[in-house]
């Protein structure tokens, strides 16, 4: 069997959406595992720009998208995401988890509410009401969908949650919630069971994480981070299906670093510098629009990312902008207590920073390639693809895959 998980490498935005679009042509399924509409993943078709939000990026290439039980679903945006992208692909195939949470207008509220409360600790988060839904989620006064085949059920549900939240909700709230869940009734499915039983029949799958590995709620800058697990491990709980089918993973890493929202950041660059590779790279937050902190690309943190994720394989992103900054530096490895530190502790921050600094390369390959072999070393890990460019198809190949 053939299947490949893709995560983050940073702290999102990487450019997965790109790198799922390009491998989706070759994977007979594309499965969206955890997060919920927080996630943001853009791929530029002609003149025309997608940003899937919970449908999985690989829709325009895999013959079926599967969005399994570790997503978290806001129904409204759902219906409005598959109306948007049928004059992309009229005819295509989507399953979905009945085992998946809803995020409820509740759980919208609850999210403004905890942020404020932080006050000046506010976490940051895109207020999409993916921290309550998950935290209902395991606190068990959820909503799945499957909660909605019976009306008396979901309105009990909705009432345990709204006492718990000490929230009031609306009556007629039912009817638009139903209203929603009857037009994506037709894609409801028993996930799990489909996918084994088609992993089991050959058919190959290409597993896509939202977010990135130092946001996952157990391995990232906690409490800065999203609610779910965004490494490779959140692939067996996210999909119900056992480890067994789980070997192969890639990592996206973008040329440089970035972070929307609060947490740590050691790399981070501010001012002038900051400002100029802001607006090279258009880092503006796919779901919020908020502007990206940026900063240099950060080896021990991607040392870091290759352990947790058991990474095969890395794809690069965005090496055109970077090329364009005239001040490209790498940190190769901290310091703490007067001790060399290789890898990133999402617990901790280092002291000092070592970095390594390098050339614009512009168009020029032979330098680019310098930067890419460069990082290849420092991480033991093949980088296969590189993002030239916005456009689906700004990627070169530099490498083969072998998912067997
Ligand atoms: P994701 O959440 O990891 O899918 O990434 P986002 O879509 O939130 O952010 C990545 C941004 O970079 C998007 O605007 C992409 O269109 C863009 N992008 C992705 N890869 C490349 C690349 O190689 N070069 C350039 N210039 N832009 C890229
Ligand atoms: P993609 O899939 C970047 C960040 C938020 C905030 C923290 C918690 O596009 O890479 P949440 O709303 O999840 O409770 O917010 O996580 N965050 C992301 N940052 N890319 C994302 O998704 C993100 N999803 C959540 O900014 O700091
Ligand atoms: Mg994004």
């Amino acid at each position: 069997m053939e299947t490949l998980t893709l995560v983050g490498c940073q702290f999102g935005d990487e450019g997965k959406g790109k790198i799922i679009d390009y491998l989706s042509k070759d994977f007979d399924i594309n499965v969206r595992f955890n997060g919920g509409e927080n996630a943001g993943h853009t791929v530029v078709v002609g003149d025309k720009t997608i940003k899937y939000h919970l449908v999985p990026a690989g829709f325009l290439g895999a013959k079926t998208v599967v969005i399994s039980n570790g997503v978290v679903i806001n129904l409204r945006k759902l219906v409005e995401e598959i109306d948007f992208l049928k004059q992309f692909k009229g005819n295509f195939d989507l399953k979905i988890s009945e085992m998946a949470h809803v995020v409820t207008e509740l759980h919208f509220k609850r999210d403004k509410y905890l942020e404020q409360l932080r006050g000046a600790g506010l976490i940051g988060t895109t207020l999409k009401g993916i921290g309550p839904a998950y935290e209902s989620k395991f606190g068990r006064y959820g909503i799945r969908l499957v909660d909605f085949r019976d009306v008396n059920r979901l309105k009990e549900n909705l009432d345990l949650l709204s006492k718990i939240y000490q929230i009031p909700y609306d009556e007629k709230y039912i009817d638009s919630l139903v209203q929603d869940y009857n037009q994506i009734k037709g894609y409801l499915f028993d996930t799990r069971s489909y996918l084994e039983t088609e992993l089991e029949a050959g058919k190959t799958a290409l597993f896509e994480a939202a977010q990135g590995t130092f946001i996952d709620v157990e391995s990232g800058t906690y409490p800065f981070v999203t609610s779910s697990h965004t490494t490779s491990g959140g692939v067996t709980v996210g999909t119900g299906l056992s480890p067994k089918y789980f070997s192969k993973f890639i990592g996206v890493a973008k040329a440089y670093t970035t972070r929307v929202g609060e947490g740590m950041f050691p790399t981070e660059i501010f001012g002038t510098d900051a400002d100029k590779l802001r607006k090279l790279g258009n880092e503006f937050g796919a779901t919020t629009g908020r502007p990206r902190r940026v900063g240099y690309l950060d080896i021990p943190m991607l040392r870091k990312a290759v352990k947790l994720n058991s990474l095969d394989y890395l794809a690069l992103t965005k090496v055109d902008v970077l090329g364009k900054f005239d001040n490209i530096k790498v940190a190769v490895s901290y310091e703490s207590n007067g001790t060399e530190i290789k890898e990133f502790d999402p617990m901790h921050g280092p002291d000092r920073i070592n970095y390594e600094s390098f050339k614009p390369w512009g168009g020029s390959e032979g330098k680019l390639q310098d930067y890419v072999e460069f990082i290849q070393d420092e991480l033991g890990v093949p980088i296969v693809l590189i993002g030239v460019g916005e456009k689906r198809d700004a990627i070169e190949l530099n490498g083969k895959m072998v998912l067997t």
